[in-house]
């Protein structure tokens, strides 16, 4: 293998959620993303020769970064650990912001490791050494941004099967507004103010809600997806932690919006629109309500929803 080329993967942003799934639906942007270049190495292990675009302020050693967790993933999933891998990591997106940051890392990773390697890793097996990246203080997955930075479009992640990616439908069109206001909120620490019980009744709206934008996505029925974009789970206990929540979701609607929430866990805010065209006129309009609440600047992405997630790049020469 000493004659192997590097590799380089790049994996999009993405929304987990979708607003009424909590930790069940995510879908995939074109782009930003982030990037990641992996080389052989004459020592065993991984690490990392270097990270852009974090300011300096992602850890380096390979077992306390996300991509370096995942790529060791990697080598031991292919029982290849006598092997060695240099990974170079180029943030496009912001860390702590709601878009998939970290998972984009990891599946970035996963993928130019997979490749370097010439493992050829099922799709599960990639999935799973993504997750290792992401795994939270206490042990736990939520796949809802990797399965869809890995696999593109819209998916379903079910917690009792977490390899497996069901994918749903994508109506023509379907596009996303992300605002990005320049806050960062740590997900694990939006995932503790959660309570950790659901009234029945609650849970019976967002299960029903969950059902009708699977069918609302098959069927292409907007009106039927508009009115299942609720979030009775997260939304009401994290939307305190953005200012202005209220005015850009009120903003994004009233330009016409099929539905407005949080990003994963926030404080990106996205919307789902009928075009492109559509999610430009609410990007604008919700980065305009984040201005009058004092967030200004938010960077706003406009992408429809991308069919294709983690894919190869050519090496700079
Ligand atoms: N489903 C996760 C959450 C998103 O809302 O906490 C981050 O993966």
């Amino acid at each position: 293998m000493s004659d192997t080329q590097p590799t380089r993967a790049f994996a999009p942003a993405t929304v987990g959620n979708i607003i009424c799934g909590f930790d069940i639906f995510g879908l995939a942007l074109g782009e930003p993303g982030d990037e990641v270049e992996a080389r052989l190495r004459s020592e065993p292990g991984v690490v990392i020769s270097a990270v852009h675009g974090d300011g300096g302020r992602l850890p380096t050693e390979a077992a306390r970064n996300v991509a370096g967790v995942a790529t060791i993933a990697v080598l031991a999933e292919s029982d290849m650990q006598d092997v060695g891998i240099e990974i170079e990591v180029w943030k496009g997106l912001p860390i702590s912001g709601g878009m998939g940051g970290s998972a984009a890392s990891a599946v970035a990773a996963v993928v130019a490791a997979d490749a370097l390697l010439q493992t050829e890793l099922s799709s599960e097996a990639l999935l799973r050494c993504a997750s290792e990246g992401e795994r939270g203080p206490k042990g736990d997955t939520h796949p809802d941004n990797i399965a869809p930075a890995l696999h593109g479009g819209i998916v379903m992640v079910r917690p009792d099967e977490p390899g497996v990616v069901i994918p749903l439908p994508v109506p023509a069109g379907l596009s996303v507004a992300l605002v990005h206001p320049d806050l960062e909120l740590e997900t694990n620490e939006m995932r503790g103010i959660l309570p950790r019980e659901l009234p029945l009744t609650q849970a019976i709206r967002q299960w029903a809600d969950c059902s009708a934008l699977v069918v609302g996505l098959y069927e292409a029925d907007w009106d039927l997806i508009r009115r299942s974009l609720v979030d009775r789970v997260a939304e009401p206990h994290r939307s305190r932690f953005i200012p202005g929540f209220e005015a850009v979701k009120t903003a994004g609607l009233e330009a016409g919006a099929l539905g407005v929430g949080l990003s994963g866990s926030g404080p990106s805010m996205f919307a789902l629109c009928r075009t492109a065209t559509e999610a430009r006129t609410v990007a604008s309009a919700m980065a305009e309500a984040f201005a009058e609440a004092g967030i200004e600047g938010a960077d706003t992405h406009v992408s429809e929803v991308a069919n294709t997630g983690a894919h190869m790049v050519e090496t700079p020469a």
